[in-house]
Protein backbone atom coordinates (compact mmCIF):
# COMPACT_ATOMS: atom_id res chain seq x y z
CA UNK A 1 0.00 0.00 0.00
CA UNK A 2 1.13 3.61 -1.02
CA UNK A 3 -0.55 6.05 1.18
CA UNK A 4 0.34 10.02 0.09
CA UNK A 5 0.00 13.07 2.64
CA UNK A 6 -0.42 16.00 1.85
CA UNK A 7 -0.13 18.85 4.50
CA UNK A 8 0.87 22.58 4.98
CA UNK A 9 -0.10 24.34 7.92
CA UNK A 10 1.53 23.67 11.41
CA UNK A 11 -1.63 21.53 13.10
CA UNK A 12 -1.16 19.33 9.95
CA UNK A 13 2.15 18.60 10.70
CA UNK A 14 1.41 17.29 14.12
CA UNK A 15 -1.27 15.25 12.96
CA UNK A 16 1.67 14.14 10.17
CA UNK A 17 3.66 12.72 12.97
CA UNK A 18 2.20 9.62 14.24
CA UNK A 19 1.18 8.73 10.84
CA UNK A 20 4.40 8.98 9.42
CA UNK A 21 5.72 6.68 12.58
CA UNK A 22 3.33 4.06 12.02
CA UNK A 23 3.71 3.85 7.92
CA UNK A 24 7.48 3.47 8.57
CA UNK A 25 6.71 1.09 11.59
CA UNK A 26 4.51 -1.00 9.37
CA UNK A 27 6.86 -1.03 6.49
CA UNK A 28 3.91 1.41 4.25
CA UNK A 29 4.41 3.11 1.82
CA UNK A 30 4.27 7.18 2.55
CA UNK A 31 4.83 10.09 0.36
CA UNK A 32 4.43 13.02 2.15
CA UNK A 33 3.63 16.59 -0.05
CA UNK A 34 3.91 19.72 1.56
CA UNK A 35 2.00 22.93 -0.26
CA UNK A 36 4.01 25.28 1.23
CA UNK A 37 1.06 27.36 2.89
CA UNK A 38 2.77 27.66 6.04
CA UNK A 39 6.98 28.47 5.43
CA UNK A 40 8.02 30.24 8.31
CA UNK A 41 10.37 27.74 9.99
CA UNK A 42 8.84 28.29 13.15
CA UNK A 43 5.49 27.42 11.30
CA UNK A 44 7.08 24.30 9.96
CA UNK A 45 10.53 23.39 9.71
CA UNK A 46 10.54 22.85 13.93
CA UNK A 47 7.81 20.51 13.73
CA UNK A 48 9.53 18.34 10.93
CA UNK A 49 13.03 18.18 13.39
CA UNK A 50 11.50 18.11 16.77
CA UNK A 51 8.60 15.38 15.98
CA UNK A 52 10.87 13.17 14.05
CA UNK A 53 8.93 13.64 10.33
CA UNK A 54 10.78 12.55 7.34
CA UNK A 55 11.32 15.72 4.92
CA UNK A 56 8.48 16.08 2.81
CA UNK A 57 9.09 14.10 -0.41
CA UNK A 58 7.69 17.38 -2.51
CA UNK A 59 7.50 20.79 -2.10
CA UNK A 60 4.59 22.47 -4.03
CA UNK A 61 5.80 26.21 -2.75
CA UNK A 62 2.77 27.88 -3.31
CA UNK A 63 3.30 30.55 -0.22
CA UNK A 64 0.24 32.88 1.32
CA UNK A 65 -2.52 34.61 -0.62
CA UNK A 66 -6.10 34.76 -0.84
CA UNK A 67 -8.35 31.53 -0.16
CA UNK A 68 -8.84 30.88 -3.83
CA UNK A 69 -5.29 31.93 -4.89
CA UNK A 70 -3.93 29.31 -2.49
CA UNK A 71 -6.64 26.74 -2.65
CA UNK A 72 -6.05 27.19 -6.24
CA UNK A 73 -2.18 27.11 -6.40
CA UNK A 74 -1.98 23.59 -4.61
CA UNK A 75 -4.73 22.40 -7.12
CA UNK A 76 -2.90 23.47 -10.18
CA UNK A 77 0.36 21.63 -8.96
CA UNK A 78 -1.24 18.39 -7.40
CA UNK A 79 -2.17 16.89 -10.72
CA UNK A 80 1.59 15.88 -11.51
CA UNK A 81 2.42 14.92 -8.50
CA UNK A 82 -0.62 12.78 -8.29
CA UNK A 83 0.58 11.08 -11.70
CA UNK A 84 3.72 10.99 -11.28
CA UNK A 85 3.60 8.87 -7.62
CA UNK A 86 -0.26 6.82 -8.38
CA UNK A 87 -0.56 6.24 -4.56
CA UNK A 88 -3.10 3.78 -3.32
CA UNK A 89 -4.67 6.82 -1.04
CA UNK A 90 -4.25 10.20 -0.94
CA UNK A 91 -4.60 11.01 3.01
CA UNK A 92 -5.90 14.91 3.93
CA UNK A 93 -5.89 16.44 7.36
CA UNK A 94 -7.92 18.61 9.11
CA UNK A 95 -9.83 21.86 7.60
CA UNK A 96 -7.25 24.18 5.88
CA UNK A 97 -7.01 25.50 2.39
CA UNK A 98 -4.28 22.51 1.84
CA UNK A 99 -6.79 20.07 2.98
CA UNK A 100 -9.28 20.86 0.63
CA UNK A 101 -7.30 21.00 -2.56
CA UNK A 102 -5.69 18.11 -1.50
CA UNK A 103 -8.92 16.05 -1.54
CA UNK A 104 -10.25 17.56 -5.02
CA UNK A 105 -7.48 16.92 -6.66
CA UNK A 106 -7.33 13.47 -6.12
CA UNK A 107 -11.05 13.02 -6.62
CA UNK A 108 -10.35 14.85 -10.58
CA UNK A 109 -7.81 12.04 -10.96
CA UNK A 110 -9.84 9.20 -9.13
CA UNK A 111 -7.62 8.49 -6.65
CA UNK A 112 -9.02 7.20 -3.12
CA UNK A 113 -9.56 10.17 -0.66
CA UNK A 114 -9.28 9.30 2.93
CA UNK A 115 -9.71 12.69 5.71
CA UNK A 116 -8.41 12.53 8.54
CA UNK A 117 -10.21 14.36 11.50
CA UNK A 118 -13.27 14.62 9.38
CA UNK A 119 -16.88 15.07 11.23
CA UNK A 120 -16.22 17.98 13.16
CA UNK A 121 -18.71 20.77 13.04
CA UNK A 122 -19.03 24.31 13.97
CA UNK A 123 -21.76 25.26 12.38
CA UNK A 124 -20.36 28.45 11.57
CA UNK A 125 -20.57 29.01 8.07
CA UNK A 126 -18.55 32.33 8.41
CA UNK A 127 -15.37 30.22 9.25
CA UNK A 128 -12.92 29.04 5.91
CA UNK A 129 -12.16 26.30 8.12
CA UNK A 130 -15.95 24.91 8.11
CA UNK A 131 -16.35 25.00 4.22
CA UNK A 132 -12.95 23.36 3.72
CA UNK A 133 -13.95 20.17 6.45
CA UNK A 134 -17.32 19.87 4.63
CA UNK A 135 -16.60 20.08 1.38
CA UNK A 136 -14.25 17.53 2.03
CA UNK A 137 -15.98 14.83 3.72
CA UNK A 138 -18.48 15.24 1.16
CA UNK A 139 -15.61 14.21 -1.37
CA UNK A 140 -13.87 11.36 0.22
CA UNK A 141 -14.14 7.69 0.06
CA UNK A 142 -13.35 7.28 4.03
CA UNK A 143 -13.62 9.53 6.91
CA UNK A 144 -11.73 9.02 10.02
CA UNK A 145 -13.68 10.27 12.72
CA UNK A 146 -11.73 11.30 15.68
CA UNK A 147 -14.68 10.95 18.55
CA UNK A 148 -18.14 9.34 18.69
CA UNK A 149 -19.95 13.23 17.88
CA UNK A 150 -17.91 13.54 14.73
CA UNK A 151 -19.67 10.27 13.48
CA UNK A 152 -23.12 11.55 14.51
CA UNK A 153 -22.14 14.57 12.49
CA UNK A 154 -21.09 12.72 9.94
CA UNK A 155 -24.31 10.10 9.57
CA UNK A 156 -26.88 12.96 9.77
CA UNK A 157 -25.69 13.82 6.35
CA UNK A 158 -25.45 10.92 5.28
CA UNK A 159 -22.10 9.74 5.21
CA UNK A 160 -21.86 6.64 7.85
CA UNK A 161 -21.30 4.21 5.57
CA UNK A 162 -18.02 5.84 5.06
CA UNK A 163 -17.19 6.71 8.35
CA UNK A 164 -14.68 4.94 11.10
CA UNK A 165 -14.16 6.14 14.23
CA UNK A 166 -10.10 5.97 14.69
CA UNK A 167 -9.50 8.79 17.76
CA UNK A 168 -7.69 11.48 17.84
CA UNK A 169 -4.14 11.36 16.66
CA UNK A 170 -2.85 14.46 18.29
CA UNK A 171 -3.39 12.45 21.60
CA UNK A 172 -0.78 10.32 20.17
CA UNK A 173 1.59 12.91 19.60
CA UNK A 174 0.86 14.53 22.87
CA UNK A 175 1.40 11.18 24.98
CA UNK A 176 4.72 10.55 22.80
CA UNK A 177 6.16 14.10 23.71
CA UNK A 178 4.74 14.16 27.33
CA UNK A 179 6.55 11.18 27.49
CA UNK A 180 9.80 13.06 26.67
CA UNK A 181 9.10 16.37 27.71
CA UNK A 182 11.18 19.66 27.10
CA UNK A 183 12.78 20.88 30.26
CA UNK A 184 9.96 23.06 31.60
CA UNK A 185 12.48 25.11 34.02
CA UNK A 186 14.15 26.03 30.27
CA UNK A 187 10.97 26.74 29.06
CA UNK A 188 10.10 29.06 31.78
CA UNK A 189 12.73 30.69 32.06
CA UNK A 190 12.62 31.92 28.41
CA UNK A 191 9.03 33.10 28.97
CA UNK A 192 10.22 35.04 32.21
CA UNK A 193 7.15 33.33 33.94
CA UNK A 194 6.42 30.71 37.48
CA UNK A 195 5.26 27.62 37.34
CA UNK A 196 1.27 27.81 37.66
CA UNK A 197 1.28 32.05 37.29
CA UNK A 198 0.54 32.61 33.90
CA UNK A 199 -1.37 32.20 30.64
CA UNK A 200 -0.28 31.18 27.48
CA UNK A 201 -2.57 32.87 24.99
CA UNK A 202 -2.54 32.05 20.70
CA UNK A 203 -4.81 34.12 18.66
CA UNK A 204 -5.17 33.28 14.65
CA UNK A 205 -8.55 33.28 13.66
CA UNK A 206 -9.44 34.98 10.66
CA UNK A 207 -13.12 35.64 12.80
CA UNK A 208 -10.25 37.32 15.68
CA UNK A 209 -7.81 39.27 13.76
CA UNK A 210 -9.54 40.25 10.66
CA UNK A 211 -12.28 42.89 12.07
CA UNK A 212 -10.24 45.68 14.09
CA UNK A 213 -12.58 46.05 16.39
CA UNK A 214 -12.68 42.77 17.38
CA UNK A 215 -9.01 42.27 17.41
CA UNK A 216 -8.77 45.32 19.63
CA UNK A 217 -11.27 44.17 22.07
CA UNK A 218 -8.96 40.84 22.30
CA UNK A 219 -6.31 42.18 22.94
CA UNK A 220 -7.60 44.49 25.72
CA UNK A 221 -9.22 42.01 27.52
CA UNK A 222 -6.03 39.86 27.46
CA UNK A 223 -3.76 43.08 28.83
CA UNK A 224 -6.68 43.06 31.74
CA UNK A 225 -6.47 39.53 33.30
CA UNK A 226 -5.10 39.38 36.89
CA UNK A 227 -1.98 37.10 36.01
CA UNK A 228 0.55 37.43 33.08
CA UNK A 229 -0.48 36.57 30.08
CA UNK A 230 2.10 35.29 26.95
CA UNK A 231 0.87 35.49 24.01
CA UNK A 232 2.15 33.26 21.25
CA UNK A 233 2.06 35.59 18.28
CA UNK A 234 1.16 34.15 15.09
CA UNK A 235 2.56 36.06 12.20
CA UNK A 236 -0.83 36.59 10.87
CA UNK A 237 -1.85 38.32 14.22
CA UNK A 238 1.22 40.66 13.55
CA UNK A 239 0.59 40.98 10.22
CA UNK A 240 -2.94 42.60 11.43
CA UNK A 241 -2.35 44.20 14.54
CA UNK A 242 0.63 45.82 12.58
CA UNK A 243 -1.72 47.55 9.72
CA UNK A 244 -4.41 48.19 12.59
CA UNK A 245 -1.82 50.14 14.71
CA UNK A 246 -2.85 48.30 17.42
CA UNK A 247 -0.05 47.55 19.97
CA UNK A 248 -0.40 43.72 21.25
CA UNK A 249 1.84 44.47 24.28
CA UNK A 250 0.78 46.16 27.45
CA UNK A 251 -0.52 45.33 31.29
CA UNK A 252 -0.48 41.58 31.99
CA UNK A 253 0.05 40.73 28.15
CA UNK A 254 3.89 39.91 26.91
CA UNK A 255 4.41 38.32 23.20
CA UNK A 256 6.76 35.86 22.21
CA UNK A 257 7.29 34.16 18.79
CA UNK A 258 5.40 30.81 18.51
CA UNK A 259 7.17 27.82 19.97
CA UNK A 260 8.06 24.10 18.59
CA UNK A 261 6.06 21.41 19.51
CA UNK A 262 7.77 20.28 22.60
CA UNK A 263 8.32 23.05 24.22
CA UNK A 264 4.39 24.55 23.67
CA UNK A 265 3.53 21.40 25.58
CA UNK A 266 5.73 22.07 28.50
CA UNK A 267 4.41 25.36 28.32
CA UNK A 268 0.79 24.94 28.91
CA UNK A 269 1.58 21.61 31.18
CA UNK A 270 3.17 24.63 33.70
CA UNK A 271 0.55 27.04 32.89
CA UNK A 272 -2.74 28.50 34.95
CA UNK A 273 -4.27 29.22 31.92
CA UNK A 274 -4.75 28.77 28.10
CA UNK A 275 -6.55 31.50 25.76
CA UNK A 276 -7.23 30.55 22.18
CA UNK A 277 -9.27 30.64 18.87
CA UNK A 278 -7.06 27.31 17.95
CA UNK A 279 -8.56 23.79 18.18
CA UNK A 280 -5.85 21.92 19.06
CA UNK A 281 -5.03 23.95 21.90
CA UNK A 282 -8.52 22.98 23.17
CA UNK A 283 -7.18 19.58 23.37
CA UNK A 284 -4.41 19.94 24.45
CA UNK A 285 -4.92 22.08 27.22
CA UNK A 286 -7.53 19.30 28.27
CA UNK A 287 -5.55 16.56 27.61
CA UNK A 288 -2.82 18.65 30.30
CA UNK A 289 -5.30 19.14 32.69
CA UNK A 290 -5.18 23.30 32.26
CA UNK A 291 -8.37 24.93 31.81
CA UNK A 292 -8.92 26.80 28.34
CA UNK A 293 -10.62 29.36 27.09
CA UNK A 294 -11.64 30.11 23.83
CA UNK A 295 -12.54 32.97 22.22
CA UNK A 296 -14.76 31.96 19.89
CA UNK A 297 -18.61 31.48 19.39
CA UNK A 298 -18.73 27.93 18.84
CA UNK A 299 -16.01 24.72 18.80
CA UNK A 300 -15.60 22.33 16.97
CA UNK A 301 -14.50 20.16 20.82
CA UNK A 302 -17.54 20.21 22.63
CA UNK A 303 -16.05 17.53 24.68
CA UNK A 304 -14.01 19.54 26.17
CA UNK A 305 -16.74 22.07 27.15
CA UNK A 306 -19.06 19.57 28.44
CA UNK A 307 -16.61 18.48 30.69
CA UNK A 308 -15.70 21.86 32.35
CA UNK A 309 -12.28 22.62 30.97
CA UNK A 310 -13.19 24.94 28.61
CA UNK A 311 -15.53 27.87 28.13
CA UNK A 312 -16.47 29.84 25.07
CA UNK A 313 -15.88 33.49 25.47
CA UNK A 314 -16.69 36.96 23.60
CA UNK A 315 -13.95 39.63 23.96
CA UNK A 316 -14.04 41.70 26.62
CA UNK A 317 -14.85 41.41 30.44
CA UNK A 318 -16.19 37.71 29.68
CA UNK A 319 -13.18 37.02 28.63
CA UNK A 320 -10.97 38.59 31.04
CA UNK A 321 -13.12 36.86 33.95
CA UNK A 322 -13.00 33.67 32.27
CA UNK A 323 -9.35 33.37 31.87
CA UNK A 324 -9.15 34.34 36.19
CA UNK A 325 -11.51 31.43 37.21
CA UNK A 326 -9.53 28.83 39.08
CA UNK A 327 -9.40 24.88 37.34
CA UNK A 328 -12.77 22.67 37.52
CA UNK A 329 -13.22 19.36 39.14
CA UNK A 330 -10.77 16.54 38.06
CA UNK A 331 -12.03 13.88 35.41
CA UNK A 332 -10.09 10.99 34.21
CA UNK A 333 -12.51 11.05 30.73
CA UNK A 334 -10.52 10.29 27.67
CA UNK A 335 -13.13 11.83 24.85
CA UNK A 336 -10.14 11.94 22.18
CA UNK A 337 -9.28 8.32 22.33
CA UNK A 338 -6.07 6.93 24.30
CA UNK A 339 -3.08 7.79 22.16
CA UNK A 340 -3.34 4.81 19.74
CA UNK A 341 -5.26 6.63 16.54
CA UNK A 342 -2.36 6.29 14.19
CA UNK A 343 -2.58 2.69 14.42
CA UNK A 344 -6.22 2.90 13.73
CA UNK A 345 -5.91 5.27 10.92
CA UNK A 346 -3.53 2.57 9.02
CA UNK A 347 -5.68 -0.43 10.40
CA UNK A 348 -8.52 1.52 8.46
CA UNK A 349 -6.71 2.22 5.31
CA UNK A 350 -5.72 -1.48 5.05
CA UNK A 351 -9.06 -2.79 5.36
CA UNK A 352 -11.08 -0.16 3.01
CA UNK A 353 -8.12 -0.58 0.34
CA UNK A 354 -9.02 -4.17 0.18
CA UNK A 355 -12.12 -3.24 -0.73
CA UNK A 356 -12.58 -0.42 -3.10
C1 LIG B 1 -4.22 28.38 8.57
C2 LIG B 1 -5.53 27.63 8.45
C3 LIG B 1 -6.16 27.47 9.82
C4 LIG B 1 -5.19 26.86 10.82
C5 LIG B 1 -3.92 27.70 10.82
C6 LIG B 1 -2.88 27.16 11.79
C7 LIG B 1 -6.80 27.95 6.36
C8 LIG B 1 -7.98 28.60 5.75
N1 LIG B 1 -6.48 28.34 7.59
O1 LIG B 1 -4.53 29.68 9.02
O2 LIG B 1 -7.30 26.65 9.71
O3 LIG B 1 -5.76 26.86 12.10
O4 LIG B 1 -3.38 27.73 9.50
O5 LIG B 1 -1.84 28.08 11.96
O6 LIG B 1 -6.18 27.12 5.72
N2 LIG B 1 1.98 33.64 7.10
C9 LIG B 1 3.31 33.88 7.35
N3 LIG B 1 4.15 32.80 7.42
C10 LIG B 1 3.71 31.54 7.23
C11 LIG B 1 2.35 31.32 6.95
C12 LIG B 1 1.50 32.38 6.89
O7 LIG B 1 3.75 35.00 7.55
O8 LIG B 1 4.53 30.62 7.29
C13 LIG B 1 1.05 34.77 7.04
C14 LIG B 1 0.50 34.95 5.64
O9 LIG B 1 1.25 35.83 4.91
C15 LIG B 1 -0.89 35.47 5.90
C16 LIG B 1 -1.25 34.85 7.23
O10 LIG B 1 -0.06 34.45 7.84
O11 LIG B 1 -0.89 36.87 6.09
C17 LIG B 1 -2.26 33.74 7.09
O12 LIG B 1 -1.70 32.52 6.63
P1 LIG B 1 -2.66 31.34 6.07
O13 LIG B 1 -1.88 30.12 5.87
O14 LIG B 1 -3.46 31.87 4.94
O15 LIG B 1 -3.70 31.08 7.22
P2 LIG B 1 -3.51 30.89 8.79
O16 LIG B 1 -4.06 32.09 9.44
O17 LIG B 1 -2.13 30.47 9.18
Amino acid sequence: MKILSVVGARPQFVKLAPVAAECARRGVQHVIVHTGQHYDPMLSDVFFRDLGIPEPDVHLGVGSGGHGVQTGAILGAMDAVLEEHAPDWVLVYGDTNSTLAGALSAVKLHLPVAHLEAGLRSFNRRMPEEHNRVLTDHAADLLLAPTEVARGHLAEEGLADRTVVVGDVMIDVLHQVRDQLADTDAVLTELGQELGGFSVATIHRAENTDDPARLRAVVEALQQVDHPVVLLAHPRLRARAEQQGLDLVGGALTTRAPLPYPALVAAVSAARGVITDSGGLQKEAFALRTPCTTVRTETEWVETVQLGWNVLVKPGPALRDAASRPAPEPTDAAPYGDGHAAAAVLDALTERQANL
